[in-house]
C-alpha cells in the first residue's frame, strides 16, 4: 500500500450524504459561529499557513451531490490529500452509506496502490446524548485508510477545529507507511 508523499499544502475534501452538515462545518470553522441557513456548497476556502496549527496552507473543499456530477466529485477526490467523510449521528442511513458507498467510491478514484487518509466525522453530536463512535470501528477495521474518527457539532462548534486539525495531521504525520515495502527495496 502506498501513501502519497507529504505535500506543501493540504487539500481537505468533505464528502458525505446530503444534509449531514458539510457546508455548516466549513462555515462554522471559518466564522466561529453557526449559521442556520447555508448555501448548498461552500466556496473553496484557503486557510493561510500562519493560522493553521501545522503552519501549512490548507484548502478546504465542499461537495454537493445535488449540484455536482459524479465525475466532478471523482476529480476532487483525485486532487485531495485527505478526505473527511461526514455523517449525521442522528441518521443511521448516513453512517451506513459510508461503508456501502463512500469508502468504495473513494477507493475507486485513487490510483491502484495509493491510499488517501480518510477521517470519519460524526456531525450533529448536539442532537444526541450518547456516543456512536463504537458503531464505527467495524468500518474502520475493514478500511485501513481510515485514519481516525471524530464526533463534532457545527452547531455548538464542539470539535470543529479539531476535526480539520486531525485532517491536516493525517497528511503531515501519516500513521501508515509512506511507501510500501516492495517499493523501498
Ligand atoms: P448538502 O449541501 O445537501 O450536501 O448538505 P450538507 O452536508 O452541506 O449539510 P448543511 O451544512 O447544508 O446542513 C444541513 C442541515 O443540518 C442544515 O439545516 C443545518 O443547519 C443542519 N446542521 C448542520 N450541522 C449541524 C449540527 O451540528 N447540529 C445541528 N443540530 N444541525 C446541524
Amino acid at each position: 500500500m502506498v501513501y502519497e508523499a507529504i505535500p506543501r499544502t493540504v487539500r481537505i475534501l468533505l464528502l458525505g450524504e446530503p444534509g449531514v452538515g458539510k457546508t455548516s462545518l466549513i462555515l462554522s470553522l471559518v466564522t466561529e459561529e453557526f449559521t442556520e441557513h447555508v448555501p448548498p456548497k461552500a466556496e473553496e476556502i484557503t486557510i493561510p499557513a500562519d493560522v493553521t496549527p501545522e503552519q501549512v496552507p490548507t484548502n478546504i473543499i465542499d461537495i454537493c451531490v445535488a449540484e455536482q456530477s459524479l465525475e466532478q466529485i471523482a476529480e476532487e477526490i483525485e486532487r485531495a490529500h485527505v478526505i473527511c467523510i461526514v455523517f449525521s449521528v442522528d441518521r443511521q442511513d448516513t453512517l451506513s452509506k459510508i461503508g456501502t458507498y463512500w469508502l468504495p467510491f473513494v477507493r475507486e478514484n485513487c490510483n491502484n496502490d495509493e491510499r488517501k487518509p480518510v477521517i470519519l466525522v460524526g456531525n450533529k453530536i448536539d442532537l444526541i446524548d450518547y456516543s456512536i463512535i463504537d458503531n464505527i470501528w467495524d468500518i474502520a477495521e475493514e478500511y485501513p485508510e481510515v485514519d481516525r474518527c471524530i464526533e463534532c457539532s457545527a452547531k455548538t462548534l464542539m470539535n470543529v477545529s479539531e476535526m480539520f486539525y486531525n485532517a491536516q495531521k493525517a497528511v503531515l504525520h501519516p500513521i501508515g507507511p509512506l511507501y510500501s515495502i516492495e517499493e523501498q527495496e
